[in-house]
């Protein structure tokens, strides 16, 4: 791909391979060109939620691209936070920002060289949408959590509606001791353009 990718470019995508060769491409120009310039908030409302939640640590940020969601939970005053993605190229823009504890590449889909229950929590933000991440990695994400600890993760509401999310969290009920959805907007209120009002789920699942 020569030209810079495009949101329109990342829902088109159809492979974690896709992934890997797209963000290759966007890594550079992920943090201006995509998130300020499009208004992007979404990992602020993860990581407000995950405070809220109870904050807990180490937490792991899946899907962690350039770091803007560790970022954010740095700001919250957390910093035993671990990053992953399968995009090695987003990670070492996230590394340079000296965010996070230690960064790892993987493929959420394909499962992480990680014991079960490693982590206090875990945030996702903007991995779990069209052409990205569906239903099917949250039992992945559910193991690498301990038991009483929280996962808060974004699901683009289309994505949520079209990709079974609602029966994947009924599936995941026994396994927890609450889930809360909240739907919140994934760019701010003076975004422009096709996506500018789109809706996202925040999903904050307490496991048992
Ligand atoms: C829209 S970006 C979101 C990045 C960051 N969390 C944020 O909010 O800015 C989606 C990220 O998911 C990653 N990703 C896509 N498929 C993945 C997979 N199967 N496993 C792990 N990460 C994946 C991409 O490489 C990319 O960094």
């Amino acid at each position: 791909m020569t030209d810079t990718p495009s949101l329109t470019d990342a829902y088109d995508l159809k492979t974690p391979q896709d992934s890997v060769r797209l963000y290759a491409d966007w890594a550079d120009t992920y943090d201006t060109g995509f998130a300020q310039d499009h208004g992007y908030i979404l990992h602020e409302h993860v990581a407000r939620a995950y405070v809220n939640a109870g904050g807990f640590q180490p937490v792991l940020d899946v899907g962690a691209g350039t770091g803007l969601c560790g970022q954010a939970l740095r700001n919250r005053g957390l910093d035993e936070i671990v990053a992953t993605d399968i995009s090695q190229e987003m990670l070492d823009i996230a590394e340079a920002k000296g965010l996070y504890q230690r960064l790892f590449c993987g493929d959420i889909l394909a499962g992480l060289d990680e014991t079960d229950g490693a982590y206090a929590g875990l945030v996702s933000s903007g991995t779990f949408t069209h052409g990205h991440v569906g239903a099917e990695a949250l039992d992945e994400l559910m193991r690498l959590v301990r038991s009483g600890g929280v996962l808060c993760i974004s699901i683009n509401a289309e994505h949520f509606k079209s990709h079974g999310f609602a029966d994947k969290l009924a599936q995941l009920e026994p396994l927890s001791q609450s889930i809360d959805l909240s739907e919140l907007p994934i760019y701010s209120a003076k975004a422009t353009g096709d996506h500018a009002k789109d809706v996202g789920i925040i999903a904050v699942i307490r496991k048992a």
